[in-house]
């Protein structure tokens, strides 16, 4: 499977993989849990898509040269570190899955297939003020989508209304940083710089707290 990882910095690495063929690369490196986790998923897709998330992860921990810990689901469904040690993120896609962690810091990353169709839901998760300064185009409301999951996976909770509670500032289409902040919540007020990058067809993001 190609693999893309990318040391950020002492502290963080980011490994993104193309989705490959079914038990490509082995996966001994899984905790027992994870492994028990793996068997109870049956759809062949979805099989893939866990198992290159998890083979993102281990790549970027090697890339600090760090070992695999094994990672649980906390009780918002955000993968937590078995040793406590460390933050991750996790995503998938279509063709691709990521993976992000740092040492020290929450972090959150995304990615999504720009699809023509979000055109038509941005009501649903932009505010007026993002509505206005958005082009009418799927590569911006992508960008847009996919800052607000990063910010949303950063802080972890469910109940953070992507609409009500995690606010853009104005960017280009052209920019590879968006600020944004979640208010309305306990969490008010916290201030992100995602990062944006452009593969293909498809937009990664990535933030950490
Ligand atoms: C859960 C959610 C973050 C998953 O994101 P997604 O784009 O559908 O899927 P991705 O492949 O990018 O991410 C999946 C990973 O997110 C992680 N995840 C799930 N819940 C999470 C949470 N509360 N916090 C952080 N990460 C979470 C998991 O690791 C999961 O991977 P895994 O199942 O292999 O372990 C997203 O669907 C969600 O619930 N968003 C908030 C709801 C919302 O407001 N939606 C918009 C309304 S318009």
């Amino acid at each position: 499977m190609q693999t893309k990882i990318e040391k950020i910095d002492s502290s963080s690495a980011l490994a993104v993989k193309i989705i490959g063929r079914p038990d490509e690369e082995p996966l001994d490196f899984l905790s027992f849990r994870e492994k028990l986790s793996y068997t109870n998923i049956s759809h062949p897709e979805k099989r893939r898509e866990w198992a290159t998330a998890r083979l993102a992860i281990h790549e970027a921990l090697k890339e600090l040269q760090l070992p695999y810990p094994g990672f649980f689901k906390d009780e918002h469904g955000k993968s937590q570190s078995m040793n406590g040690q460390g933050f991750v993120s996790l995503t998938h896609t279509p063709g691709y899955a990521a993976a992000i962690f740092h040492r020290e810091q929450p972090v959150g990353i995304d990615m999504d297939l720009i699809r023509e169709k979000i055109l038509k839901i941005g009501f649903r998760f932009l505010d007026n003020s993002e509505l206005d300064f958005l082009e009418n185009d799927p590569v911006h409301y992508t960008m847009a989508w996919s800052a607000k999951e990063s910010i949303f996976k950063c802080q972890g909770k469910r109940g953070v209304s992507f609409r009500e509670n995690i606010l853009l500032e104005p960017f280009d289409i052209q920019d590879s940083i968006i600020k944004g902040k979640i208010r309305g919540t306990d969490f008010a007020d916290h201030h992100y710089h995602i990062q944006v990058r452009k593969l293909e067809n498809v937009i990664l993001t990535y933030t950490f707290w």
